[in-house]
């Protein structure tokens, strides 16, 4: 390993952008399948490719669709909790979309969740916290009933609402899903959006206007507009940027990628994985990578994991803690 890889896998990280559904690893979707007699939809080698991103999220449709009970969703939390371990992750928040699991209900979803997050961190895994997402194309009244379960199922794990999905499809969807945005922020959840992905910077605006977005997952066409970038600096808005996302996704060349121009003009800028199994990245593997590519050194690294900690969600004592570790790794660079 080169000595900078070293280094980023010593370095307490924050992971702000990943979706459970993009965890799941090819020996557990065969296993599932198998179990419950359900044909592999392409042959295994091939099962996590795709062709862009309304494809790749009809394969997390899949997957999901595997998952019939708790045990299987306590099984993935604590699966995913051993991974961000073992890659020096100190603290993530998790977006899960109960739009993508349909034989499954919200309340074993989250729980399931919220069970397998615990036993993690009693045995001293990372502290895994939880995102609950609508979906773009999804209607008014199945995103009402999610936001109606989360707010009377209120849970220290829970910290926020989100929304994902494909923004060309549904372009109007900000208008719809507001009010339900504003109630979940008047209870004091945290909100991320994504946007600036299949939107362009009004997306973003749109996010920061209608949704009361608190942080932007992805937000890189953000780019495409001057003063949409000074507000983002102004405004101290974190960008959850996700590289190999992106490059996957047939949104950018690895060169015309826009992180290091947002990261250089001061904005807000953290370096996420989205769906790391399915994508096949650890987020080890994407900082190297990102280092590689713009010649990122390891203090530019460091710096966006503070960016992180100013996106999260948690309580400040959490967040002080969080903050010790990053300091003590930065003595040892110095
Ligand atoms: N769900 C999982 N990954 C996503 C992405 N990159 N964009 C939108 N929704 C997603
Ligand atoms: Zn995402």
């Amino acid at each position: 390993m080169s000595e900078l890889g070293d280094l980023i896998r010593k370095m307490p990280k924050l992971e702000m952008h990943i979706h459970i559904e993009g965890t799941f690893d090819k020996k557990m979707v065969c296993r599932l399948a198998e179990s419950q007699g359900i044909p592999l939809p392409k042959p295994e080698e091939s099962l996590f490719s795709f062709n862009g991103l309304s494809d790749f999220l009809s394969m997390l449709d899949w997957n999901c669709s595997l998952v019939r009970d708790k045990e299987t969703v306590r099984e993935l939390a604590r699966h995913f909790a051993e991974y961000a371990s073992d890659e020096g992750i100190v603290y993530t928040e998790v977006i899960v979309n109960p739009s993508h699991w349909k034989n499954i209900g919200i309340g074993d979803l989250v729980g399931g969740l919220i069970e397998g997050f615990d036993e993690a961190q009693e045995k001293g895994l990372p502290d895994c916290r939880i995102l609950v997402s609508l979906r773009r194309e999804q209607e008014l009244d199945s995103a009402s009933k999610i936001v109606d379960w989360v707010l009377s199922n209120r849970h220290p794990r829970v910290v926020g609402l989100s929304i994902d999905g494909n923004e060309e499809l549904s372009a109007v969807s900000n208008q719809k899903f507001a009010p339900l945005f504003a109630k979940c922020k008047a209870a004091g959840l945290g909100i991320t959006v994504h946007a600036g992905e299949s939107s362009g910077p009004e997306g973003v605006v749109e996010a920061l206007d209608l949704l009361g977005a608190d942080r932007i997952d992805h937000g890189v066409r953000s780019v495409e507009s001057p003063e949409l970038m000074r507000r983002l600096h102004d405004e101290r808005i974190p960008l959850d940027v996700c590289f190999s996302s992106n490059i996957l996704c047939d949104l950018y060349t690895p060169e015309a990628h826009p992180i290091k121009k947002l990261y250089d003009s001061g904005i807000l800028v953290n370096a996420s994985t989205d769906d790391p199994h399915l994508f096949q990245i650890s987020l080890t593997d994407e900082l190297e990578r990102i280092a590689l590519q713009f010649g990122f050194s390891i203090k530019d690294l460091l710096a966006m994991q503070y960016n992180a900690l100013e996106a999260v969600f948690c309580d400040e004592g959490e967040k002080q803690a969080i903050r010790r570790k990053l300091d003590e790794f930065r003595n040892t660079i110095a």
